[in-house]
């Protein structure tokens, strides 16, 4: 399975704390079936700034200790930005990561209460630039969450959303548990990743999604997220 969303990189951010609990995580991704990463640490959220070169940098690191410590991880450089006034002119700087080969996919997160007014402006400059913006945990949005037609105009726009594993299996309550499989019937949102900040192993639970989603929604749909996460990392395209 691939994870497109994870907190791995240590000391980046809220996540890993210390190289030995990324490396926990790491086992523990591998143990919960997990083969690819990518590492996406919070960037311009107004605590953490971490930037491309950062980012690739801290990748050659830890993998070169997963690697040493026969962790059989792959690591792809990633970045959680949240949505700010100074994207675009961040791209042309070279500040931002792309996810995968394609350089085209980029994981965007909105703050949690609202969505700034300057959204969909931005959201079209990126189709002009043939960026894909996946929108991180959509779930987790009060404005999503309450009005799903603020999600259906962006991802009618080209967005996709990514749903956090935690939220489907209702570890973040009742109400994302409800409003995540309502996205997911809906189609609002096409890849499924674990946005793991820690080594508890809950954090890791892909599988058991996968499974639920197999049961509740049949096998197209499961192997239609699976496929996605693949193909954002491949730079292909995405089943809507
Ligand atoms: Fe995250």
């Amino acid at each position: 399975m691939i994870d497109i969303h994870c907190h791995m990189l240590p000391m980046f951010d809220d996540g890993a704390r210390t190289i030995d609990k990324a490396l926990i995580m790491a086992k523990t991704a591998v143990e919960n079936g997990i083969t690819k990463t990518v590492v996406t640490p919070h960037h311009k959220n107004g605590m953490y700034d971490n930037e491309k070169r950062k980012v690739e940098a801290g990748v050659f690191t830890l993998q070169a200790m997963l690697d040493k410590n026969n962790i059989p991880l792959e690591l792809i450089p990633g970045q959680e930005v949240r949505i700010n006034g100074d994207i675009l002119s961040e791209i042309d700087q070279g500040k931002i990561t792309f996810i995968g080969k394609s350089s085209n996919y980029l994981l965007l997160e909105f703050p949690p209460m609202f969505i700034p007014t300057y959204s969909e402006y931005l959201f079209v400059k990126l189709k002009e630039r043939g960026i894909i913006p996946i929108i991180a945990h959509p779930e987790r949005n009060q404005v999503f969450i309450n009005n799903p037609n603020r999600l259906i105009q962006f991802i009618n726009e080209g967005a996709l959303g990514q749903l956090t594993a935690h939220s489907y299996l209702g570890i973040r309550g009742k109400k994302i548990k409800k409003i995540s499989r309502q996205f997911v019937a809906e189609g609002l949102v096409h890849i499924i990743a674990t946005d793991a900040h820690n080594e508890k192993k809950n954090n890791f639970c892909l599988g058991e999604v996968y499974t639920g989603i197999k049961d509740e929604f049949g096998l197209d749909k499961k192997l239609r997220f699976e496929h996605n996460a693949q193909a954002v990392v491949a730079g292909d395209r995405v089943n809507r």
